[in-house]
């Protein structure tokens, strides 16, 4: 057989849709910081994209941003249009298809929001949003736009995150009534690019918007995201403003004082179908891991051990236990190889094709925020929890 058959041959079989480069989709970036970049890589792989144009409120970091690029995969940074902000980007460029909006959190909500009343399709960073009314905002403006909003859970698209949600529809744990997840870092509080996240005017949530939100959506697609009912919340931030913690990283002692966000929450959430969930995650901790993630059926349970940094990946395999025949059985579930030289299998990769095909082809969001509102809404509930010091019961509208 031909190489190029057989590549043919690999793509339909591992589910990748051909490419129609007849059809290109117009698409801009707003904010331009360290995640634009992944976002960047994989459009430069996308023969159907023109980038256009792009937005940043630190003057002159798009027209840089976009300049690194310039020659690769044929990219010509002259072409694209820099803009001071969201609003003066989207009330230029009046022909766009799509944004990736890379924003810190503060700002995710007013950037979806201006671009769904543009008529722009919207793949938005994770977290969605910082609280439940700007989730219900959103999500107003994308249901009046008739456009596609997909927020950015790459890990979702991992097929050893696909396998807990398979294992979990095959029957094999029977009904599932408790859940532990969460995880965190020893010592991980986000400052390598500045302090975006550690401050509350720009990051409003701490550990929860930026990792604690993967532990979530983890576990609550694979049981088809149930709706949350009540939660009790505890947050904190010893560690992220102790002038220690930086001094051992050797940056500024002052990140000390501008950290406004929790470096630590848990919650204890009921979830519609008599389901508990007891989350906790950490960005910091005097400790290696706060627990695996375990999910607890009738017919049997899996553990989804921790990882050092929490991020949605998975280092060792998974374990289903489960009695036969009145046997007690472990049964390791072989981690599947994903080939970390094909750009094509990251995980990333899969997050903007997705979007883009679903845009192209007037399909759904691969990531909806019907399901991560209910993300959004457990965060927000851990926060409001937290500040009132008991339970509080979530009531959501319906959009
Ligand atoms: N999916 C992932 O793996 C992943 C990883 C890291 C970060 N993130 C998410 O990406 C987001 C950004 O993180 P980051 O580390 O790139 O932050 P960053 O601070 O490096 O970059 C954000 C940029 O957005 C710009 N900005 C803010 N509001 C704007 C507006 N209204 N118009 C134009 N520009 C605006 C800022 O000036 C800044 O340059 C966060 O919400 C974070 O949670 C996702």
């Amino acid at each position: 057989m031909a190489g190029g058959n057989l590549d043919a041959f690999k793509a339909v079989a591992s589910g990748e849709k051909e490419i129609d480069v007849n059809k290109k989709v117009k698409v801009g970036i707003i904010g331009t910081g360290w995640i634009a970049e992944a976002h960047m890589q994989q459009y430069l792989q996308m023969p159907d994209v023109i980038i256009t144009c792009g937005a940043d409120l630190i003057p002159g970091k798009a027209e840089a941003f976009f300049k690194q690029y310039d020659g690769q995969n044929g990219f010509d940074a002259s072409s694209v249009k820099c803009y001071p902000s969201h609003k003066a980007m989207l009330d230029a460029e009046t022909d766009l298809d799509a944004v990736s909006i890379c924003t810190y959190n503060a700002t995710h909500a007013e950037c979806a929001i201006y671009a769904l009343e543009k008529g722009v399709n919207v793949m938005l960073e994770k977290p969605m949003c910082v609280t439940t009314e700007e989730a219900l905002d959103i999500m107003k403006a994308e249901k009046k736009s008739g456009k596609i909003i997909s927020i950015g859970f790459q890990p979702r698209l991992d097929p050893n995150m696909q396998k807990i949600k398979q294992i979990i529809d095959s029957g094999v744990l029977g009904k599932i009534y408790y859940i532990q997840t969460g995880g965190g870092r020893r010592h991980g509080i986000p400052t390598p690019f500045g302090t975006t996240f550690i401050q509350k005017d720009t990051g409003v949530i701490g550990a929860m918007g930026d990792i604690g939100c993967y532990s979530l959506d983890m576990v609550l697609n694979a049981i088809g995201y149930p709706k949350p009912l009540t939660v009790t919340g505890y947050t904190s931030n010893y560690l992220g403003t102790d002038p220690h913690y930086y001094e051992m990283d050797g940056k500024p002692a002052e990140y000390a004082d501008l950290f406004g966000v929790e470096d630590f929450a848990a919650g204890f959430v009921r979830l519609e179908g008599g389901i508990i969930l007891d989350f906790r995650i950490a960005w910091a901790m005097h400790l290696d891991t706060p627990g695996d993630t375990i999910i607890m059926g009738t017919k049997g349970s899996l553990r989804i051990p921790s990882t050092e940094c929490w991020n949605g990946s998975l280092d060792d395999p998974m374990v289903i236990y489960t009695e036969v025949a009145g046997s007690q059985l472990q049964t390791t579930v072989p981690k599947i190889y994903v080939d970390p030289q094909d750009p094509k299998q990251s995980n990333f990769y899969k997050k903007i094709r997705s979007f883009l095909d679903a845009v192209k082809d007037g399909g759904t969001a691969p990531v909806p925020t019907s399901q991560i509102l209910y993300n959004q809404a457990i965060i927000d509930g851990i926060v409001t929890s937290s500040k009132l010091g008991k339970e509080i019961v979530i009531d959501l509208p319906e959009v």
